[in-house]
């Protein structure tokens, strides 16, 4: 369990913040709301209450014997201000103390989160720029706003990122520590694979597999946070799209390698977290087939799909690191990691995210657990955790790997 403060400030996606206390609460932390008193506007302090069952003060006058503005910031493993408003990221990067929020900003020595939320405008204004600037150089997590619906029928960047996505980055946090969410993929293009392709029999029947898309999900996650552009090749996943990604929907191995070299093309880090069939029936029927019908198949002959990560790695650009996973199981031939490095050795690919799936133990589950192997020998046993912290000791291992003069 963890003492979180979330910090609310005023701006419509305030109720969003209800959801993440509840996420917050769900999870174990014990969390002090802090709204400023415009936030009170849009969620009752009754809300805040009921669901953290901490008590609610914006002003630094209330219970002053117990010198709230001091111990709430003092006593913080993690303070997450959701959403946090232009003006709240102004007061916070001038360093202001007059509200409890921001008094409490300023005693917290623990990391702090800020998930920004506004219209358009007064994100891209140069004066909120700055100050978010200015909160990243002092150490603060600032997470991109969402690219989407904002309050009436505007749209653009500004939206709150979801209470999930956000809950799932706290909780990196918290395991991980703040640089596991550092600023330092701005201006790195990263193209992510995800999910488990679909390869048709006729037109209602496919060969798939159990992947769910999720680790995917949280390594494009982790990323944008980092503030890397992203690009998510989604291969049959119905998921939220994270805050910051843009996503390419495919179908098929074919389609998914069609989509990967285009985006690769560019991209300073190239991650194949996709299951891909390495087979595929010769011929899709263009009629469902039927039971008893001439047309009804003895057997149904198999052929090879391409090898997306092979080829991503003989086209890859000077200074692209490639990604590659593998889901292993021992055998008689050898135990996980011995498969593991011929597979690195053999796909050429420069660091290879191992996951152990004996016993069908990693499908559809929120934890995983992972060793990343690299070209140069490393080994890096990334602990026990959520996708989004295992997807955080991923990209420790890759970010250090990346070279300056591989931006472009
Ligand atoms: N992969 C790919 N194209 C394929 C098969 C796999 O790009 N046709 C990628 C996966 O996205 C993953 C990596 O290769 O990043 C390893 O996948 P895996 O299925 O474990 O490897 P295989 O080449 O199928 O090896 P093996 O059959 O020996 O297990």
């Amino acid at each position: 369990m963890s003492r979180i403060v979330l910090g609310v400030s005023g701006g419509v996606a305030a109720y969003k913040a209800a959801l993440l206390l509840r996420a917050f609460t769900a999870a174990g932390h014990d969390v002090r709301v802090v709204p400023t008193p415009g936030a009170l506007n849009f969620v009752g302090a009754a809300t805040f209450e009921a669901l953290s069952g901490n008590p609610v003060t914006t002003d630094v006058w209330s219970d002053v014997h117990q010198v709230a503005h001091v111990r709430i910031g003092q006593g913080a493993d993690l303070v997450v201000v959701a959403p946090a408003t232009a003006d709240l990221l102004a007061r916070a990067a001038a360093g202001r103390a007059d509200d409890l929020l921001t008094a409490t900003l300023l005693t917290a020595s623990c990391p702090v989160v800020f998930a920004p939320a506004m219209h358009t405008e007064m994100w891209l204004h140069a004066a909120t720029q700055d100050n978010v600037a200015t909160l990243r150089r002092r150490g603060a997590i600032v997470l991109p706003p969402a690219v989407g619906r904002l309050t009436g029928p505007d749209s653009g960047p500004g939206r709150l990122p979801e209470p999930e996505d956000i809950a799932a980055l706290a909780t990196v946090v918290l395991g991980s520590g703040p640089d596991a969410l550092a600023h330092d993929l701005s201006g790195r293009r990263v193209v992510v694979s995800a999910g488990g392709t679909r390869e048709p029999l006729d037109p209602v029947r496919y060969l798939g597999n159990r992947s769910s898309g999720k680790q995917g999900w949280a390594v494009a996650r982790v990323a944008a946070a980092r503030g890397a552009e992203v690009v998510l090749v989604a291969a049959n996943v119905d998921l939220p799209v994270p805050f910051g990604v843009r996503t390419v929907p495919v179908g098929t191995a074919e389609e998914l390698r069609v989509a990967m070299l285009a985006e690769a093309a560019t991209a300073d880090v190239v991650v194949m977290a996709a299951a891909v069939a390495d087979f595929r029936p010769e011929s899709a029927a263009a009629t469902k087939l039927k039971k008893g019908a001439a047309s009804e198949p003895d057997s149904v002959p198999l052929v090879r799909n391409p090898d997306v990560l092979a080829e991503l790695v003989t086209k890859r650009a000077p200074g692209q690191l490639v990604v590659g996973f593998a889901a292993e199981t021992g055998d008689e031939d050898g135990d996980v990691l011995s498969h593991a490095r011929a597979k690195l050795a053999r796909k050429g690919c420069d660091l290879l995210v191992v996951n152990d799936v004996s016993g069908g133990q990693v499908f559809g589950r929120a934890e995983n657990t992972v060793v990343v192997l690299t070209a140069d020998g490393a080994v890096t046993e990334v602990p026990q955790g959520s996708k989004d912290a295992v997807a955080a000791g991923i990209w420790a291992t890759i970010v250090p790997r990346l070279h300056d003069d591989s931006r472009r």
